[in-house]
This record gives structure tokens, C-alpha cells and sequence, in this order.
């Protein structure tokens, strides 16, 4: 008897529950009734208090199209509090749950914190296999994660939407985009939405290179203006902030209002913001992610099957990719400054903000 345990960590996404079907099919389909899914809840606090579900065929029915997770998540839990709290060691507590059911290896589904955790676990020596989760495609190791296209497509739908109320009432608008370390979704969403100025992380702006840009199109006989800035976009002042000033500065003021103000000042224009928020984590799966989910779900049954563990299942060059945990903990694919996708933008005329 095969057992195999599975959880969902992090913030959610729309496919989660597609990727976990296809390992499932996958597994039941190989096994039969040599195989026993553990589902623990709410990410790796199920596995620390041993709060799971046993999970049927039937389980993985019907969910293909159903965003969030059936399983529920949490944070992962090493962001905010510390490994052994209140005499209560939270690694001690995930191997003992692990061991309680004679696990074979376990699944993560999540983004870089959960994968972090998930190779910590390696370290001590538990059997993981890692799927990428995150609308931010940011995970290291993989062309793409689950997600991602599903929040292209609804940060898109926003910005197309706004497009026209900016066009009739000659506004400037900023739409603030998820992804607080990296600019992916922001740049794809703000190309698809044919933003006139996207404002990603990886390149601080600058408030009066913006302004200009508004500026100009004034000028061109343009009325309105369209900015897609990611949450975690700053000025070339804020990043040379610490990283602690920063954090103080955003609590008070997010960014995007900020700039806001800052382009009324400088340009005279009307502003308005927009935040679609977790809408865009919300819904269900495009039929990319579904495409996507099933093949990394089916492949991690594959590994599950050649005892391949301690690796994400990544995907390069629309092959499958097992890459070893170490290599992807604790590092993000960000928006390289210097790629071909930002120079082609520069060179339909959108602005970064920085010259
Ligand atoms: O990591 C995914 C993500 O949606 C980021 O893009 C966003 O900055 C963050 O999570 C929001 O987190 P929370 O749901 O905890 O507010």
C-alpha cells in the first residue's frame, strides 16, 4: 500500500485544485486500491496538528473548474513566527504527523515560502515532491507556475474595463496590480491591457519620468492614460530605503495613491485608482491552468511512482523538469530589466517610468 500525503500552502490560487485532481486521477489510476491519500488541512498547520482528511477517487471529481482549494490553506509557517514556539517545535511536529502515517512522500502545492518549508523538510529527511503554485510566477526553477495565466487574464479584464470610463472622462488611472517582490503579472497584464506606462519592482521609478510620459500623450491629443503598477513598485527614493522604512512608509500610504497624488501635483491631471485585488486570485482556472495543472499533477504522480522525490516539478521549454528543492528554496524568478519582453515593450512606445 502506497501513502501519500497532500497539502495546499500559501496564498491561493485558481488551479490548485485542478493540479491536486491530476495527481490524484493519476495516482488512483496507477494503484488502484494499492493507494491511500492523506489530505491535511489548511497547509502544513494540518501537518504540524495532524488535522487531515483521507482523500477517495471521488474526491478528485467535479473540481477541475473550482477555484480555491478543498483542502484549505494558511500561510506557510516560518514567515511570521519562529520554528520552535512556546516550547513547541513545529519541524518536530510535521515529521511525527509524516511518520504517524507512514508516509511514502507528500505533496506540496505553493509558492516560495512552502517550498522553502518543503525542502527544509527534505533536509530532515522526509520524502517531498513540490508543485509550483502562484499568480505571481516568481517561483525559481520553472518556465511557469499554476495560477498565473488564470490572473493574467482577470488583471487584463480590468484594465480593459477601465480603459474605457478613462477614455470618457479623461482620467489617468492606475490600476495596482498583485505582486508585491515581482512584476510578472503586472508586465503581461499591463501589455495584454495595452497600459501606456507599467510600473514592476525590478525597475524604480522615476515620479517625473512618469509624469512626462502622462505628459506626452496629453499632448499627442490623448485624454487619458493608463498606468499598471504592481504593489510593490517604488520610486528610486523608496528603494534606497531600508527595507523596515519601506515596510513603515507603505502601511500609512500603498504606492500606488502616492503616485497617485504625485502626478496631480506635477501634471494637473484627474486621477483615479483601481484595485481588482484578490479578485485576481479568485474564480475559476482559464483553460491554460487546467491544461497546465493536469500535466504537473500527472507528472508528480510519476515521480510519486519512481520514487523520485526532493524535487519541483517545473516546467522548461514545455517539457516536464524534475528540479532538486535546494536549487529553487529560498530564490525568485523575477522581471529581468535587460530581457527581450522589456525591450520590445519599450519599443511599442509604453513607458517604465525610469527615463
Ligand atoms: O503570493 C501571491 C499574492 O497574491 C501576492 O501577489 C500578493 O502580494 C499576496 O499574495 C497577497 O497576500 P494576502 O492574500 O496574504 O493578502
Amino acid at each position: 500500500m502506497k501513502r501519500i500525503g497532500m497539502l495546499t500552502s500559501g496564498g491561493d490560487c485558481q488551479s490548485l485544485n485542478a493540479t491536486m485532481r491530476g495527481i490524484g486521477k493519476a495516482l488512483f489510476n496507477y494503484y488502484g486500491n494499492e493507494i491511500q491519500i492523506i489530505g491535511f488541512i489548511d497547509g502544513y498547520k494540518g501537518l504540524m496538528h495532524n488535522e487531515y482528511k483521507e482523500l477517495t477517487s471521488r474526491d478528485f471529481s467535479g473540481i477541475l473548474d473550482e477555484g480555491g482549494t478543498i483542502l484549505g490553506t494558511s500561510r506557510q509557517p516560518f514567515k511570521m513566527m519562529r520554528v520552535i514556539e512556546d516550547g513547541f517545535d513545529k519541524v518536530a511536529a510535521m515529521k511525527r504527523t509524516y511518520k504517524h502515517h507512514n508516509l511514502d512522500c507528500l505533496c506540496v502545492l505553493g509558492g516560495n515560502g512552502s517550498q522553502k518549508t518543503a525542502n527544509l523538510l527534505r533536509e530532515e529527511g522526509l520524502n517531498v515532491i513540490g508543485l509550483p503554485k502562484t499568480i505571481d510566477n516568481d517561483l525559481f526553477g520553472t518556465d511557469m507556475t499554476f495560477g498565473f495565466q488564470t490572473a493574467v487574464n482577470i488583471a487584463t479584464e480590468a484594465i480593459d474595463c477601465i480603459h474605457t470610463t478613462a477614455a470618457s472622462h479623461g482620467r489617468v488611472f492606475i490600476i495596482e496590480v498583485m505582486g508585491h517582490a515581482a512584476g510578472n503579472l503586472t508586465l503581461h497584464a499591463g501589455i495584454a491591457g495595452g497600459a501606456d506606462i507599467i510600473l514592476i519592482p525590478e525597475i524604480p521609478y522615476d515620479i517625473k519620468a512618469v509624469a512626462k510620459a502622462v505628459e506626452r500623450r496629453a499632448a499627442e491629443g490623448k485624454n487619458f492614460t493608463i498606468i499598471a503598477m504592481a504593489e510593490g513598485a517604488m520610486s528610486k527614493e523608496d528603494a534606497s530605503l531600508k527595507k523596515k522604512e519601506l515596510e513603515k512608509k507603505r502601511s500609512s500610504m500603498p504606492a500606488s495613491y502616492e503616485l497617485g497624488d504625485e502626478i496631480t501635483k506635477l501634471t494637473g491631471q484627474e486621477v483615479r485608482i483601481t484595485v481588482p485585488g484578490h479578485t485576481q486570485r479568485g474564480g475559476r482556472p482559464c483553460p491554460y491552468d487546467r491544461v497546465l495543472s493536469t500535466r504537473l499533477g500527472a507528472a508528480a504522480a510519476q515521480f510519486v511512482i519512481r520514487e523520485k522525490y526532493g524535487v519541483l516539478v517545473g516546467i522548461h521549454n514545455d517539457k516536464i523538469v524534475p528540479v532538486p528543492l535546494q536549487d529553487v528554496a529560498g530564490k525568485l524568478k523575477l522581471v529581468d530589466p535587460e530581457s527581450e519582453i522589456v525591450a520590445q515593450t519599450r519599443m511599442i512606445g509604453i513607458s517604465f517610468g525610469d527615463k
